[in-house]
Formats: structure tokens, sequence, C-alpha cells
């Protein structure tokens, strides 16, 4: 078995501060983000120096805690206050439900005062590490038994690895779970555009745990489906329906129409907490709109005419029936039946 290290988590809680790795400044510089109020919170969420479903809800979750610290008194917190701040939190970001759930999860505890609130923030961070151990797991098993007996070409995109998330992370997590097995010939990495967090975030983990990888542009992956090059896609999610509609980042379900073209199970790894049982499909999604200069613009080079507008959502939603399974710490949610178990495709060649 090869041995593939995950390394230190990228949110954590330290004497009054929420401390994080600024995602913008990867893979070029370490930085460490401290969070000392719930502003500093809400400008790392909005500008993505933290993000992922679970981390901004992680985020969240301490930025609550961070807030009832602040407004505590001798009379007790202040509860409007941190209730206000909490909704200021959820609005940061609209599409991840993984947010508004850890909000007000966190918030349950106000009427025990602000340590209270703390240690439920700290205890979701606990957790995400049993949660993601255990879909990892369950989606690394099926991942074995939906593909070919030998080593595997894996397509992911965006980044749902340690640094989207409060630990080894979910569909990375389930390709470095796979590498320990032994089963990863190598992952093709979507860029992920406009802001490149598969070439920034999920090639930077992936060399860092030492699992082969090749960078390719979004465009690229539908031929790579067709020239056999890829035998299972993963991908993480934003927010997924009660039929299994999945948000997850723009590019996934042209992901998803390729895979099912050419038979390839298109597999989303995610926690309980990503599904909103509220919405019977995908179409009560509020997908979020970005700034056009994401696009406009290449590391702050305008790479348009200036007068260029630009359309800009930053995740889509992948229909069920596109979807050959979604794990979570407790099941295999299976939408589309009749998938294919094994590859139509032959044995991929060397290219
Ligand atoms: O805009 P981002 O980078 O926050 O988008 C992240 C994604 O789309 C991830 O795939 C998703 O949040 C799952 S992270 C485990």
């Amino acid at each position: 078995m090869t041995t593939v290290t995950a390394t230190a988590t990228s949110l954590s809680w330290d004497e009054g501060a929420v401390v994080t790795i600024d995602q913008r400044a990867l893979p070029h510089e370490i930085r460490e983000l401290r969070l000392t109020d719930v502003d500093a919170v809400i400008a790392a969420i909005e500008s993505l120096a933290v993000r992922g479903a679970p981390a901004i809800g992680l985020a969240g979750a301490l930025g609550v805690a961070l807030s009832a610290r602040l407004h505590s008194g001798p009379d007790g917190v202040d509860r409007a206050a941190v209730h206000a701040d909490a909704e200021r939190l959820i609005a940061a970001r609209p599409t991840a439900v993984n947010l508004e759930w850890a909000v007000r999860r966190t918030l349950t505890r106000l009427d025990e005062g602000a340590q209270a609130v703390l240690a439920e923030a700290t205890a979701m961070l606990a957790e995400d590490a049993t949660l993601n151990a255990a879909a990892v797991e369950r989606a690394a098993d099926l991942v074995d038994s939906l593909t070919p007996d030998r080593p595997l070409r894996l397509l992911t995109h965006c980044n749902t690895g340690r640094l989207a998330t409060g630990a080894v992370g979910t569909a990375l997590g389930t390709i470095l779970h796979l590498a320990g097995r032994g089963r990863v010939r190598e992952v093709l990495v979507d860029e992920t555009r406009p802001l490149l967090q598969g070439a920034r975030l999920t090639a930077w983990e992936l060399g860092e745990a030492g699992v082969p990888y090749r960078l390719c542009v979004d465009s690229a992956a539908a031929g790579a489906m067709a020239h056999g090059l890829v035998d299972c896609v993963l991908v993480g999610a934003d927010r997924i329906a009660a039929n299994g509609d999945t948000a997850n980042k723009i590019g996934t379900y042209g992901l998803a129409v390729a895979a099912a073209r050419h038979g390839i199970p298109f597999v989303v790894v995610a926690p309980e907490s990503t599904w909103d049982s509220s919405l019977a499909d995908g179409s009560g999604i509020v997908i979020e709109e970005r700034a056009a200069a994401e696009v406009t613009h290449l590391a702050d080079r305008v790479c348009a005419p200036q007068d260029a507008r630009a359309y800009n959502p930053a995740f889509d939603v992948t229909p069920a029936e596109l979807i050959t399974a979604i794990v979570t710490e407790r099941r295999v949610f299976r939408p589309r039946r009749g998938v294919p178990q094994q590859l139509t495709a032959g044995v991929a060649d060397d290219r």
C-alpha cells in the first residue's frame, strides 16, 4: 500500500481568532490568516480566501463563536447582535447550504453563552474529520466496485480536499484514499476556470500527497473521456436537492453529460449536511453570480475587450439522472437506475 499523507487541516480556532490558510495565495505562498472579527470572516468567505462548502460552513460556525465572544458582557451575550452577525455570515455566499446549516446549528447554543457556542463550532470541526473518513471509505469502495480491476484514471473538478473541508475532504479525499489502496494510476485535474481551484489547489494537494496527476483545461475533459482516459469522475457538492439534483462548481453539469455519453461512472461525495431536503429538485437552488472581472481578467491582466460583459455563475446544477451515486457518511444514494456497472470503453491507452 502506498502511504498517502494528508497534512494539517486548514481551519482552526486559536485564542479568539479563526485561523485559516489564505487559499487565494496558493500555490505560490502558504499564507496564514488570523480572522479576529466577523467582518473579516465574511470578507474571507466572499473573496474565497476560505472556500469549499464544508469549509465555509465551519468558518461560518467559528464566525458565530467569534461574534458571541465579542458581544459578551457582564449581562451575558447580546443575542440580537449575534443573530444579526449570523444573518450576514449566511448571506456571504448563497449556494452552499452548509454555510446556513452550520451557522444555525451553532446558534442553538447561544442561550448557554459564548463558551458553549465555541464548543459547538469546534465540535463541528472535529466531527468533519469523522464524516470525511466515513464518506471517503464508502465512496472508495463504491468506485472500486464500479470500475475495472486495474490502476484507475480519475477525473475531478474544482477542489474538494482538505482545503475545502475540516479534514481530508470529500471527492479528493476519496481519490487520496484510493491512491492509498494502490488503485490510482493518474488523476486528471480540471483547471476549473475562472478561479482555477483545480490548477491552484487540487494540483497542490495531490502533489503534496505524492499522487500522480495531470492538469487539463476544462474543455479537454469530454475529449479525455472519449479517448478512454477516464475511468470515473469524482466531484463534490454545494447543495443537493431531495431528488439528488446537485449544485457544484460551474462545469460539473457538462462533465456529467459527457460521462453519461461515454458510460463513465459519475460519483458525488458530500456530507449529509449538503442535502437541502426543503427543495424537491434543483430548480430552487440559488446560483451565485460572481464579478465579471473573474472572467474578463487572467491573474489581474485584462484578457477581453474593455467593454466585454460576462456571464459568471459560480455553480451549475447537475440533474440527478446523470449522477451514478451520491455518497455521504451515512449512505450511497443512487438517483440514476440502470447505470453501467462496468466501463463500456476499452482499456485506456497511454496518451
Ligand atoms: O466556489 P468554491 O471554490 O467554493 O466552490 C467549491 C465547490 O464547488 C466544491 O466542489 C464544493 O464546495 C465541495 S467542497 C468539498
